[in-house]
């Protein structure tokens, strides 16, 4: 089936929505995007998804390019024209289309664009790889310094996601100054005993709405959570570790550059974490 994609307005097959190529986003990956997920033919903390969508545009002086209540109608016309019951809804927004090539900013009335499009992926809350846990490996964390911001700018995690597949694992960990930051596309957590153990918010890492999510409900279901920097050498050694996103939701991690972390199998609280997210955030969706 052919895709029903957005493109500034517009519903489009996937083949007839075209970007100029002066668009920002094309030329100098100037532009913002937010990866929201779909379970149930419902979205899942959108309101989340459209809070740090803001914050992006804003501390690169962006123009929101709509409404929240418009972005969620779009959302929700797509997930219908797509007959999506589960999977992820993709939506970026650049600087827009200045007709040259020029480092500095356009005029602040030139037009954002905006695209949206769907990834059915049916089944997204039973992936097999929950069952057993994803390898990783560490590596160098080169990306800039703003990572706090969503940018589009992914060619150093696409690098670290090729690095983890000629290494036959399934992700990678970025490490700056002997510390972990996060995955490649995924917030990095250990376990130890009863506490949770995740780096706190900086510019260091992206803010991840699952996350948020997550550690609130790990404090309620009386976990304790510990925002602090961690080592590889820490994390082969905790109990059980794991990442969260939007796509891969609570995802059990067991196994770091080679040593198994803990007994080397899924262990007992991060998937009790992922099951209480899946049934909260269900509740929650719109
Ligand atoms: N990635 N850290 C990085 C670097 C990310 O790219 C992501 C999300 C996260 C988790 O954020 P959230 O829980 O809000 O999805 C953390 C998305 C899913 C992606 O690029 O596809």
């Amino acid at each position: 089936m052919t895709r029903t994609v957005y493109l500034n307005g517009d519903y489009l097959p996937e083949t007839e929505a075209k970007v100029s190529i002066f668009d920002r986003g094309f030329l100098m990956s100037d532009g913002v995007y937010e990866v929201t997920s779909v379970l149930g033919g419902k979205l899942i903390d959108f309101a989340g998804h459209c809070a740090r969508l803001g914050r992006s545009l804003s501390e690169l002086g962006m123009a929101a390019p709509c409404s929240d209540a418009e972005l969620l109608a779009i959302h929700r016309e797509l997930v219908t024209l797509n007959d999506i019951t589960d999977g992820m809804i993709y939506l970026q927004v650049t600087r827009g289309n200045p007709g040259d090539r020029d480092f500095a900013y356009p005029p602040a009335d030139t037009k954002p664009t905006l695209v949206l499009f769907t990834q059915n992926k049916p089944g997204l809350a039973d992936a097999p790889a929950a069952k057993t846990g994803w390898k990783v490996i560490s590596v160098a964390d080169e990306r800039w310094g703003r990572r706090d911001i969503k940018t589009t700018q992914l060619l150093y995690p696409s690098m670290a996601k090729m690095m983890a597949k000629a290494a036959h694992v399934d992700d990678a960990w970025f490490v700056e100054d002997g510390m972990v930051t996060e995955g490649t596309s995924n917030n990095a957590y250990i376990v130890k005993g009863n506490r949770i153990i995740t780096r706190a918010l900086s510019h260091d890492i992206l803010h991840g709405i699952t996350r948020a999510a997550v550690l609130r409900f790990a404090a309620e279901a009386q976990m304790e959570v510990e925002e602090r920097n961690f080592t590889i050498a820490e994390a082969q050694q905790a109990d059980e570790a794991f990442v969260t996103s939007a796509s891969a939701f609570v995802m059990p991690v067991v196994e770091i550059d080679g040593a198994a972390v803990g007994t080397g199998a899924v262990g007992h609280l991060v998937p009790r974490l992922r099951e209480i997210y899946l049934e909260e955030m269900a509740k929650a969706a719109i």
